[in-house]
């Protein structure tokens, strides 16, 4: 049997640190409320005119394609996840493509937001044990800075999110027991905008049926930006964040058990958890949930906020950078956002 198998990792996080002292300039917050209930102590922005989605994305993708110890030109599939691509359309995709000079290969977008690096894996996993492909670049990158709320109304949610990039490069494995064994999507859309950004949108009153977000008195049925819209500064996301939290600490342990009772394995079997980095709070429920020490859970919101769809390459590259794991070594991957969507992944390394 072919398994598919990362072959290099990357990383790229914009050199411009926030911290939370500097969002106090700005907003009526506060570092404690920001650590005690998020467990993010700083973040990175994108440097306008600087970085983007793509030119970050093709940063952490040179990096992994040199560490697989290839050339773009070997790439023969690209797969980009992000929810703040550099235009409406085309997707990231083409745009990475054309800065890295790569063959006219497939270029495939994904847009499930905290979950979509895990949906990408999935899809580049099925190519590569087809035998469709032998190089695929997975990319996962964000810049949520760029659009989101810094006035104290929207302290909620711009409080979480930072800036960056991870990619990665997936093979077949030479060795059947390695690499990735299995990966798991699941989606649920009843509570679709309790984690959105819908405007510029078509909205025809079909929402789910529960109260919030607090939605126009008429829909605005297209895509653009109207004086309406602007007038009430109503173009940011919106996020009910307790109702998140509780759907993420509940799903994120089932989709972790159905990897490991699907592969007949147990939680003691993990060597690390590397969980998308939502919020500090969710994967320290998780991991009491689950009974995992703390050397089994690897975090680094504290240092780069969430970046959603990044947020697991980055944490994966980081944990081995830092030699958190080494071969032949259990991870599970494992993420839950907006949609809702929520994922995971084993994989012997
Ligand atoms: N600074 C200071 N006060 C704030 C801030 C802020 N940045 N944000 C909200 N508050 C205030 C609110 O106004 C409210 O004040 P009030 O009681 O006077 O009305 C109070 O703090 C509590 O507000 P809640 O929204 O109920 O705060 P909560 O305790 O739920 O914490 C948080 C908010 C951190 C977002 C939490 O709900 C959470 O962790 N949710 C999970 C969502 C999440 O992690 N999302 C990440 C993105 S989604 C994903 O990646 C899965």
């Amino acid at each position: 049997m072919i398994r598919s198998k990362i072959a290099g990792i990357g990383m790229y996080v914009p050199e411009n640190v926030v911290t939370n002292k500097d969002l106090m300039k700005v907003m009526d917050t506060s570092d404690e409320w920001i650590q005690e209930r998020t467990g993010i102590k700083e973040r990175r922005f994108a440097t306008r005119y600087k970085d983007t989605t793509t030119t970050m994305g093709v940063e952490a993708a040179k990096i992994a394609i040199e560490r697989a110890g290839i050339t773009a030109r070997d790439i023969d599939f690209i797969v980009f996840a992000t929810l703040s691509p550099d235009y409406f359309f085309p997707g990231c995709g083409v745009l990475l493509q054309r800065m890295l000079q790569m063959r006219e290969i497939g270029a495939l977008d994904i847009r499930n937001q905290c979950s979509g690096f895990l949906y990408g894996l999935s899809v580049g996993d099925q190519f590569i044990r087809t035998g469709m492909y032998k190089n695929i670049l997975l990319v996962a990158s964000e810049t949520h800075s760029y659009a989101l709320d810094f006035s104290t109304r929207g302290r909620n949610v711009s409080v979480i999110f930072g800036d960056g990039a991870g990619a990665v490069v997936l093979q077949p494995s030479q060795d059947e027991n390695r690499g990735i064994l299995s990966t798991h999507l699941h989606s649920d859309g009843s509570e679709a905008e309790l984690l959105s950004m819908m405007n510029p949108g078509f909205h025809a009153g079909r929402f789910a049926e529960n109260k919030k977000p607090p939605m126009p008195e008429k829909p605005y049925g297209g895509l653009f930006i109207t004086e309406e819209l602007v007038q009430k500064e109503d173009l940011y996301p919106y996020m009910d964040g307790p109702a998140v939290f509780r759907k993420a600490v509940i799903k994120m342990p089932e989709v972790i058990m159905e990897a490991l009772s699907q592969n007949g394995l147990k939680t003691s079997d993990i060597k690390i958890l590397i969980p998308h980095q939502a919020n500090l709070r969710i994967s320290q429920y998780v991991q009491r949930k689950m009974n995992l020490s703390d050397e089994q859970v690897f975090n680094n919101i504290q240092k780069f906020g969430n970046t959603t769809a990044a947020s697991v390459p980055i944490a994966f590259c980081e944990a081995w950078e830092l030699g958190k794991f080494k071969e032949g070594d259990l991870i599970c991957l494992a993420a839950f956002g907006s949609g809702f969507t929520w994922a995971s992944a084993l994989l012997k390394w």
